[in-house]
């Protein structure tokens, strides 16, 4: 996604097309950004660090379900869930109410050196929906990258083997070990090296991109890109008994919403099974229930050794776990730790998350994710720009090409979309290159994401009328 340099002049507000689903909808009063909004970017200017991605001016104040309002009274419908993470939409009460009460009884011991009863809890919890059997063992840390970075240490402790095989197009983090598997943007590397050594990326099995032709052929790629691993790599570069691990995002994130077919997470399995290497899937953005079921992984029945989930785990409070099979995790004493991770305030929001996920969010992540696939999947026919849509459960995405036969990238014509959906007050994101990705609160209405819908719909029909300054006064 592009870098955005705040405007500090307001663009128009845009009048809102009438709502096809009734009274609960987006409401822009001010331009955008509008004047309390243009005084936090300048600061933000001033003072915040120049390598965050914003792609719009949002500013946000306070948030409640799907809507988030901004610092001028703006209410937004929030289809990124500040990425992937307010999986039980914004301040939903009981995690707020767990929250709260935590705080005021324990809110630091540092899990490391000393013991508190909701570690237990939350691990045991866990256990029973890890997409492998038991018995487990969990680390926990803060973020999505200290889940990773737990887990290369441990395939290589546990293996004492020093390769790793990850995926073009992966995400992974930012930290120094988790960076190394990341290969979805020239940026995240670049003028960082030398990087962690021991790490051969090979293709993902993107289907739309890699092959032409019908289901058959897109299984055919899609093994052909995991059995590249044994009959090349294995057979030049990579000795099989050397390599630790292969690290997987089951559905690809910042790389564009891809999904790795099943055939091909079977064949990598199998590969794993062969070469005594261990299957991690990192599930920080497509686990915890945004697929439609607990972890991505289990929608080709394949049983990893390692999961690595942050993101909407815990709603919003910081939170990275790797779960392993339990005679994995073999390290011993100051192998590996960090003073805040698994902090009891995170703990309490996780266990009242898995409580709304279980009750309702991840039904209703496949419901509602079904039927907003359903709607859009037609647009690859009604829409020149839509070149693919894709994606299981609230986890999204919709590429747009410049041309269906080429499928050139619709990069700036993506950004703009983002943009104008902002404007009418659907916050989505960009993801890869040239895709829209969709990831709004697993407790999310139908009715919120035929609005939604309805918005994106028209913002694409715009940029496919009038291109990259389509809306532009
Ligand atoms: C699949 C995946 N892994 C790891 C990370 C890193 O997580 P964090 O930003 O919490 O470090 C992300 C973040 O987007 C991700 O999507």
């Amino acid at each position: 996604m592009s870098t955005l340099t705040p405007t500090l002049t307001p663009t128009p507000t845009t009048a809102l097309a009438p709502s096809k689903v009734g009274a609960v909808r987006p409401v822009i009063k001010t331009a955008l950004p509008g004047p309390n909004a243009i005084r936090v970017l300048a600061g933000d200017d001033k003072y915040v660090s120049p390598s965050y991605t914003r792609s719009y001016p949002l500013v946000a104040k306070s948030g409640r379900g799907i809507v988030v309002t901004d610092v001028d009274g703006n209410e937004f419908f929030d289809f990124s869930s500040g990425i992937a993470v307010t999986s039980t939409g914004h301040c939903h009460p009981e995690v707020v109410a767990a929250i709260q009460k935590q705080a005021g009884e324990l809110i630091h011991m540092s899990g490391t050196d000393f013991y508190y009863e909701s570690m237990i809890t939350l691990s045991e919890r866990l256990s029973a929906i890890l997409p492998m059997p038991g018995p487990h063992k969990f680390y926990f840390g803060n973020s999505g990258a200290e889940a990773v970075e737990c887990a290369l240490k441990l395939a290589r402790y546990h293996t004492k083997r020093p390769n790793i095989i990850a995926f073009l197009g992966a995400f992974h983090g930012r930290t120094m070990g988790a960076v190394s598997l990341t290969a979805s943007k020239p940026q995240q590397k670049r003028r960082f090296g030398p990087l962690m050594g021991g790490v051969t990326h090979v293709r993902y099995p993107d289907v739309y991109r890699g092959c032409s032709g019908g289901v058959q052929n897109a299984e055919a790629f899609a093994l052909a890109c995991a059995t590249y691993i044994e009959d090349k790599l294995f057979r030049t570069i990579l000795p099989p008994e050397e390599v630790a691990a292969i690290f997987i995002e089951p559905v690809q994130g910042e790389g564009g919403y891809v999904t790795a077919p099943p055939a091909f997470m079977r064949e990598l399995r199998r590969i794993c099974d062969r070469h005594g290497i261990l299957l991690v899937v990192d599930e920080v953005q497509s686990g915890v229930g945004r697929t439609g079921k607990w972890w991505a992984v289990e929608h080709s029945d394949v049983q990893p050794d390692i999961v690595c989930m942050a993101k909407g785990i815990a709603s919003g409070m910081p939170l990275g776990i790797c779960a392993s099979r339990a005679d994995i995790m073999d390290w011993i004493p100051g192998s590996h730790a960090s003073t805040f991770g698994g902090n009891p305030v995170c703990i309490a929001a996780a266990l009242a998350t898995l409580d709304i996920l279980e009750r309702e969010g991840v039904q209703n992540a496949a419901e509602v994710g079904q039927h907003m696939l359903d709607r859009m999947k037609s647009w690859t026919s009604t829409h020149p720009m839509v070149g693919d849509v894709r994606g299981m459960g609230l986890m999204l995405g919709v590429e747009l090409v410049q041309d269906k036969i080429t499928k050139a990238r619709a990069h700036d014509e993506r950004d703009r979309v983002v943009e104008l959906a902002f404007e009418r007050g659907i916050l989505f994101l960009g993801c890869g290159e040239n895709t829209v990705r969709i990831s709004p609160s697993l407790l999310v209405t139908k009715d919120e994401a035929d609005c939604a819908m309805d918005v994106l719909e028209e913002c694409i029909t715009l940029v496919e009328k009038d291109g990259v300054n389509a809306g532009r006064k």
